[in-house]
């Protein structure tokens, strides 16, 4: 038995990689593989350290179900290049932020979520910050929709 650890990564860690994360944690306990796949989420920026998540992408995502009350925001560090089996970016920003830091051996373990997406072709999950609701409508749809990619192709890498 393997455990998989997966770290969703954007600019602040206040509104795409915890409604990534929040998403992905509902659809891996759906699929009974809490146990097996592990659930985190950083930014690149250092603005936004131990604060809760934006209260627009709180109260998007409490519309849907997703609780983001818990969750604080952390920067990612070095070590997480070691510890988790995929970085996901959100957007080619974060994926290049990412990459500076990353050590050469774990380089392979950036990627960026959209390309788990399966309706939806955008490249990236687009920073809802600046803009209105809409735009926070749009990251959960996103996140819905590559989540479950990303889910169906760890499972092919999870050993029974
Ligand atoms: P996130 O959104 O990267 O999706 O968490 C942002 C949060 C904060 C800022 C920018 C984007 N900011 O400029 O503080």
């Amino acid at each position: 038995m393997n455990s998989i650890a997966v770290c969703f990564v954007c600019l602040g860690n206040i509104c795409r990689s915890p409604s990534a994360e929040a998403v992905f944690l509902h659809c891996v306990a759906q699929a009974k593989l809490a146990d097996r796949i592990i659930v985190d989420s950083a930014g690149t920026g250092d603005w936004h350290i131990g604060q809760p998540p934006d209260e627009r992408a709180q109260r998007a995502a409490r519309r849907r179900g997703y609780d983001l009350s818990p969750l604080r925001g952390r920067q990612i560090t070095a070590d997480d290049f070691a510890h988790f089996d995929l970085l996901i970016a959100m957007d080619d920003a974060n994926a290049a932020a990412l990459t500076e830091i990353c050590p050469a051996e774990h380089r392979d373990k950036i990627r960026l979520l959209m390309e788990f997406a399966t309706r939806d072709d955008s490249r990236v999950v687009v920073d809802p910050y600046f803009g209105g609701d809409d735009g926070f409508e749009r990251v959960l749809d996103q996140c819905e929709d590559a989540c479950e990619g990303l889910l169906k192709a760890l499972r092919t890498q999870l050993v029974v």
